[in-house]
């Protein structure tokens, strides 16, 4: 089947329009991620959390928290973080968070902020582990925004990243690729009410480097035991490491 190549300047946009793209698809987030992913984003972020290993009483980070589902599934029942902060720039994904927070049974472990990747408001060495769901590719300087994990984290602190990849060559991967960039721009345009956001989503997928290249990033930035597992046949990559 043959593909359009993602438009690659589609895939890059100033952070005050990414802020802005999220704050209007806020109110359907949740609804497209459960649908769109059939589920499946649960067991990705599940998969993260465990990553972690988690001894209770830990501090965690959450950059690009969304709405809050990787942050609520850092804290009990779910995970054992002692107490969980979320980052985000985007105010109306921060303002659904907050009402999930509200209703956790975890909610005094819980503190959401607004803030930049580029520019996390942590001092250096201040919590244990550190979590990215499906944020980093928007970020505009990837390189900034990992420099400031590495400043936060303790030395021996996790690291763990979800982030779409694209699946390997199996019989799927045509049926998935013509899912990926044709029929979820649709879906997502049609019930995000949003003209682009859900185009903006393959065409970034598309710009972010290849596994290989993003473990180099990591590398670089100063982080050990860099591993890239693989998830749903690839469709999602666990980018996992250590700081040094
Ligand atoms: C696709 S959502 C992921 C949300 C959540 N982590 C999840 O797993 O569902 C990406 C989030 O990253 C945030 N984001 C993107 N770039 C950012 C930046 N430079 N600083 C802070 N947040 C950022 C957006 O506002 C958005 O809420």
């Amino acid at each position: 089947m043959a593909q359009a190549p993602p438009d690659p300047h589609h895939a890059h946009r100033a952070p005050d329009e990414i802020a802005g793209m999220f704050d209007r698809i806020a109110g359907r987030y949740d609804l497209l991620n459960r649908v769109l992913s059939a589920g499946r984003d649960r067991t990705w972020r599940a998969r993260a959390v465990e990553t972690l290993q988690l001894q209770g009483g830990e501090t965690v980070l959450d950059l690009c928290t969304g709405t809050a589902d990787l942050l609520l599934a850092l804290a009990p029942p779910g995970g054992a973080a002692a107490r969980v902060v979320g980052v985000d720039f985007s105010t109306e994904m921060l303002r659904l968070a907050y009402r999930k927070v509200r209703r956790s049974t975890a909610r005094g472990a819980l503190t959401l902020l607004r803030g930049d990747a580029e520019r996390i408001p942590l001092g250096d060495r201040s919590v244990d582990g550190v979590t990215i769901g499906f944020g980093i590719r928007n970020v505009q300087d990837r390189v900034a925004a990992l420099a400031e994990v590495r400043r936060v984290l303790r030395p021996g602190g996790r690291l763990a990243i979800l982030e779409f990849g694209t699946p390997g060559p199996t019989p799927l991967r045509a049926v998935y690729l013509w899912y990926f960039q044709r029929l979820l721009p649709l879906i997502g345009r049609l019930v995000s009410r949003h003209a682009s956001a859900y185009s903006y989503l393959p065409a970034s997928v598309g710009a972010f480097p290849a596994p290989a290249a993003f473990c180099a990033m990591l590398e670089q930035a100063g982080f050990a035991d860099v591993r890239c597992e693989r998830l749903t046949l690839g469709i999602v990559c666990l980018y996992t490491a250590r700081a040094d």
